[in-house]
Parts: C-alpha cells; sequence; structure tokens
C-alpha cells in the first residue's frame, strides 16, 4: 500500500505538484501524508496523519521552496497513524529523507543495533531504519546510491525505497523489491512513482524499474542498474495509452460513480483484445493437466464466474483458490504441467504475486490478467491479457472486475472453438451478444440507478443483509456483498441459495433484508423454491431479475430489472451493476467517502 512520489525538475517550486500527484495516490492509502522538498542545502518537511486536504489546510502543502521533493500518502503497518510515523522519515541529521512502501520484516534487529551506535528515532516505523542505515554507509564515504544498495543488503521484506539528500543535490535515487515504482520523463523533468496515475497529466512517458533495480533521477534523466553487479541497464520508454482525464473524476462527485458509468466503454475496449493473445492463452491452457485461478476480493469472485464460463462453454472446469491460501492448499502437487491464470487488476497484490512466485519454483506455467502494463505479475507471467479499463483510482474495483469477466468470457469463447465442446455456430452467436453488454449494461444503469438510490433510503441502517444466488449468481452475490461491506461498512453475506437453508436461514426475521440474485437462467426454479422460504419466515425480498419475469415480480419486494436475452454465462456482468449501484449509494446515505473507505487501500502489498 501507500503512495510515493518524487520529482526532480529544472526550477520552479515542486510542491503544488507533488501534493497534486499525492491526491492522485491517495486511493492507495490515506492514514496520513508528508512532503519533503530540497532548497537551499536544506531539507524542507511537512506532514501530519489525516487525509492530503485536511492535513493540507492544516500546513499549506504547496508552499515549499525547491524543485526537488519526494512525496508519500501512508498505509500504516507499523506504528499508528500520527505526524511521527508520517513519512518521509529522516536520519540524524535532517539531511537524508526517506519514504517507503512496504515492510522490513527484521526491523527490530536493525534498530537495536543502529540505537546502539547512537542513532536517535523519532518513530515507531520499520521504514526509520533505512534513512540511519544510508547515514552510517555515507559517513563511511559512499554515495546516495552505493550506500541504498549496502541497505538492500541487511533489509529483509518488501519494499519501494524512494530517497534523497542534501549531500547530492539535484538527485533522487530509488529501489523496489516486492512493491511497485514506475519512472516518468518529460523533457528535462523526471517522476518517480508508486503509479502512472501520479504523473500521468505531465507525462505519459513511462519507464519500468524491476525488483532488484535502482535508479537514479536527476534532470538528464534516468540511469538504472541492476542492485546485484551495478551493471547499467538500457530500458526504452514506454508511451502509456491511459489520458490524464481518465484519472480525473470528469463531473461526477467520486470516481467509484465514474467508473461505474465507464463500465461499458471499459469492455467495448477490452473486446478489442488482439484474437492472438486469447488464442496463446487458450494454447497454454489446453497443454495443461490442471487449470487454477488464483485471486484475491473482487478479482476472485472474477474467478468463480470464469470457472463457470469455462466449464459451460469449452468443457474445462478449473479451481478456484484463493491466492493467499494457495501454497497451504496445494502442499506442494503442482508441476511444469499445471497452469494458473491469475486474476489481479493492480498486477500488484502481494497475495497472489508470492503465490505465484512460490508455483514458479515448479515451473508451472502462468497466465496473468491484469489492467497494469508493467505490473509485478507481468513480469512473472509466461502470457499476459491486458484488460483495457484504463485507471481505476477508487478502492472498490468495479470496472476493472468488469473487463476481467469480459476477457474471461473471450477467453473462454476461444477455448469453446478449440475444444469443440460446444457447437461453433452457438459460440458465434453468444459471441455476438456479448458484443451487445456494452449497451445492455448502459440501459441497466440508467434504469436502475435512482432505484439503487431510493432502496439506500430503505435500507441503510439494516444492520445485516443476506446476498443469495445459484451457478454462476453466486460470483454476483459474492461481489454485491462485498461491495457493501467495504464501503457502506453493513454486516452483509453472501451465499449459495441452496447452502442458505442449511443454517444461514436461522438469521432471517421478520424485515430482515435478502437480495436474491435470479436471472432467467437453468437455477430460476429452484431459486424461487429459496425465495419462498425466505418469504415464509419474513423476509423482506429484494431481487435482481430479468424485465417482464412477473413470478418473480410478485415474490419481491424491490426489485432491480436487467433486459432479456442475456446469456447465463455473461450474467454476472449486467447483474451486478446494480449491487454495485446499490452500495454506493448506501455509503453516500451513510455519509461515507465511497472512495476511500476505512482500513483498505487500493493494492494489498502486504501478506
Ligand atoms: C475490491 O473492491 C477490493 N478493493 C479488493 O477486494 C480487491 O479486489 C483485491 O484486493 C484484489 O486486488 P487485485 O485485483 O488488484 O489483485
Ligand atoms: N511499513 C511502513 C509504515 O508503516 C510503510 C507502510 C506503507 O507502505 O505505507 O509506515
Amino acid at each position: 500500500m501507500c503512495g510515493i512520489i518524487g520529482v526532480v525538475q529544472k526550477r520552479g517550486q515542486v510542491a503544488p505538484f507533488l501534493h497534486q500527484a499525492l491526491k492522485r495516490l491517495e486511493y492507495r492509502g490515506y492514514d496520513s501524508v508528508g512532503v519533503t522538498t530540497i532548497a537551499e542545502d536544506q531539507l524542507h518537511m511537512k506532514k501530519d496523519k489525516g487525509k492530503i486536504e485536511e492535513v493540507h489546510m492544516k500546513l499549506n502543502l504547496d508552499e515549499m521552496p525547491g524543485s526537488i521533493g519526494i512525496g508519500h500518502t501512508r498505509w500504516a503497518t507499523h506504528g499508528i497513524p500520527s505526524m511521527y510515523n508520517s513519512h518521509p522519515h529522516f536520519d540524524c541529521n535532517n539531511e537524508i529523507a526517506v519514504v517507503h512502501n512496504g515492510v522490513i520484516d527484521n526491523f527490530l534487529e536493525l534498530r537495536k543495533e543502529l540505537a546502539s551506535k547512537g542513532h536517535k528515532f523519532g518513530s515507531e516505523t520499520d521504514t526509520e531504519v533505512i534513512p540511519h542505515m544510508i547515514e552510517d554507509y555515507m559517513a563511511d564515504g559512499m554515495n546516495l546510491t552505493e550506500a541504498i544498495t549496502e541497505v538492500t543488503k541487511r533489509i529483509e521484506g518488501t519494499y519501494a525505497i524512494v530517497a534523497m539528500t542534501t549531500k547530492e543535490y539535484g538527485k533522487i535515487v530509488c529501489t523496489r523489491d516486492g512493491n511497485p515504482l514506475v519512472l516518468g520523463r518529460k523533457e528535462d523533468t523526471t517522476y518517480v512513482s508508486s503509479d502512472i496515475p501520479a504523473f500521468l497529466p505531465m507525462t505519459s512517458d513511462m519507464i519500468l524499474l524491476l525488483d532488484g533495480e535502482i535508479a537514479a533521477l536527476d534532470t538528464e534523466g534516468v540511469v538504472i542498474r541492476k542492485l546485484s553487479d551495478g551493471t547499467v541497464v538500457d530500458r526504452e520508454t514506454i508511451e502509456i495509452s491511459w489520458t490524464a482525464d481518465q484519472a480525473q473524476k470528469g463531473g461526477f462527485p467520486h470516481f467509484m460513480l465514474k467508473e461505474i458509468h465507464e463500465q461499458p466503454d471499459a469492455i467495448r475496449n477490452t473486446l478489442r483484445l488482439k484474437p492472438e493473445i486469447l488464442q496463446d492463452a487458450a494454447q497454454l491452457i489446453l497443454e495443461s493437466r490442471n487449470v487454477y485461478f488464483l485471486a484475491m476480493g473482487t478479482s476472485g469472485h472474477a474467478a468463480i464466474a470464469g470457472k463457470h464460463m469455462f466449464a459451460s462453454l469449452a468443457g474445462i472446469l478449473p479451481r478456484f483458490e484463493l491466492a493467499s491460501e494457495f501454497p497451504d492448499t496445494v502442499y506442494g502437487a503442482l508441476s511444469e504441467n499445471d497452469c494458473i491464470v491469475a486474476i489481479t487488476q493492480s498486477g500488484e497484490t502481494t497475495d497472489t504475486i508470492s503465490s505465484l512466485k512460490y508455483a514458479k519454483g515448479f515451473d508451472t506455467k502462468v497466465i496473468a490478467i491484469t489492467n497494469v502494463v508493467g505490473s509485478s505479475v507481468t513480469r512473472i507471467a509466461d502470457h499476459t491479457i491486458i484488460t483495457q479499463a484504463g485507471p481505476e483510482i477508487g478502492v472498490a474495483a468495479t470496472k476493472t472486475f468488469m473487463v476481467q469477466l469480459t476477457s474471461l468470457a473471450q477467453l473462454a469463447l476461444v477455448l469453446g472453438e478449440l475444444t469443440g465442446s460446444v457447437d461453433k455456430r452457438i459460440l458465434k452467436e453468444k459471441r455476438k451478444r456479448l458484443e451487445k453488454l456494452p449497451e445492455i449494461i448502459s440501459e441497466v444503469i440508467s434504469r436502475n440507478e435512482e432505484q439503487a438510490r431510493r432502496l439506500a433510503g430503505l435500507l441503510h441502517d439494516k444492520p445485516s443483509l443476506l446476498f443469495l444466488g445459484r451457478g454462476i449468481s453466486q460470483a454476483t452475490s459474492e461481489e454485491g456483498a462485498l461491495k457493501l461491506k467495504e464501503i457502506a461498512y453493513n454486516h452483509a453475506e453472501a451465499y449459495s441459495a441452496g447452502q442458505s437453508k442449511h443454517g444461514p436461514i436461522a438469521l432471517v426475521h421478520d424485515g430482515y433484508p435478502v437480495i436474491f440474485v435470479a436471472p432467467r437462467d437453468e437455477t430460476r426454479n429452484r431459486i424461487i423454491g429459496n425465495i419462498m422460504e425466505m418469504k415464509a419466515r419474513g423476509a423482506s425480498i429484494i431481487s435482481v431479475i430479468e424485465r417482464g419475469d412477473e413470478e418473480l415480480e410478485s415474490l419481491s419486494d424491490h426489485l432491480f430489472t436487467i433486459p432479456s436475452g442475456i446469456d447465463s454465462e455473461f450474467s454476472v456482468m449486467p447483474y451486478v451493476v446494480p449491487l454495485q449501484l446499490f452500495s454506493y449509494y448506501m455509503a453516500r446515505r451513510k455519509g461515507y467517502d465511497p472512495d476511500k473507505p476505512r482500513n483498505l487501500a487500493k493494492s494489498v502489498t502486504v501478506l
């Protein structure tokens, strides 16, 4: 977690840009914020706990001298959110400033060692050992790059580190292992950041920095070296197709609402994936003995849906495993004949990345489905499918979920053609209907948004809600419940409707809200039975159904409706939309910021 920015520019005050860049990174963490600049041989520092604008109101982050600076927005792991624990952290003489994303596992031992040498610590963070270690190495005559190289030999854990010192004016040095950093370049300004949107308004020229590399930035550009032997790495510049506008709210009150509305375009763009990319991935899957889906959170719900798509369209039944549990589930029963499809919008989720590294120890093949070019998962994978949602800033995944489903649907169709388990003509018809989904989803949004707002008014104070679905709709109900928990903080639980009578039904009493996801597919008659069971116990039934399904209408107290003619394999895509809107309006109704839910961050880079 946490957002890092560093900028070296030739002239002018850098602080206002750092402030704006941090705002674009705030989705990565918002426990505290801090900025350090260098001017006239001195470090200037402002930092405090709280969201960026709260701290800015107090300290005026724009008023700082100097054209070189670093900034950080924190998601605390070691030490409470406080001014002292806010980054940047410094050495004893206030000459070295460091920001860090990640966790230093052996910090206690290092801290003890440094304290015994007389170093004074001002925070409880793991991070603070870094500037003190740099201080010692520089006192031994090393330059900043050499000192950080030595530090990386001593620290254990995962990190992205950005540092600067008054002793080497004009330079920022950064390195990474396990946590993201990207570099940007425009004329005589260079940038380093945790994520591309931070510098996107200034440049779309990006340079990748890989784990085990160290980069020195100045106004001339960037020099990247391998940490292992110091050799210079020649890295090309990549032009990013994302636009700065995509990383703005564009008239919507929140990114989440904007991103829900962007879903039709996100699907359209993802449907334009090159056929060879899908063909190559399909080939890898077909050559494999076992196929696993690995993912976390919302991406895991895409995996559940993907399992149904593969089975129904291609006769292939992958296993879905939570990435966090994978090594402890598979017990080493992996080989080079197996294949993992890793689904991660950020491409940086540590649970997912570390399980992939584990699987790579068995030479297992990896296909990545991710939304971020150059992200960590792309460097582990044998084959990558880049979804085309554009930047997603809201912490709650919406449009990235939609494009994960889109690419899984496309992959399942290609697999189906190759396995021949479904008639080719039927697959062709299905593909045509998949291409109609962007229009359908626009209609779903416009027809259900008001209803979502209205129901939020009725249900916002319900302490607990149950989400039920059958078959592929279990993925929809899981996602509906997760969205509600994460941004509106209502307790919500998703169950297979079939399983609900084996226990959860005991929770139900008069007026207890139960949300049914009930498309007109092969599960419909059985779900009617489950609705009846819930109604008999006094539940208030809210259902997401096909428009014109009168029987289900008559059984429901409240409705969201979806146009008819949706293939069951693709039904999660339109049916989840009213539930996204419902969570959004629940959060608003309760006065919460849907873009920045408490205790969360966009990308979870700790185990
Ligand atoms: C989704 O709304 C959540 N913020 C979270 O569950 C997320 O899906 C999960 O952390 C996985 O992220 P990834 O897709 O970037 O790997
Ligand atoms: N472990 C560091 C801290 O708690 C960095 C956390 C982060 O990545 O924001 O300050």
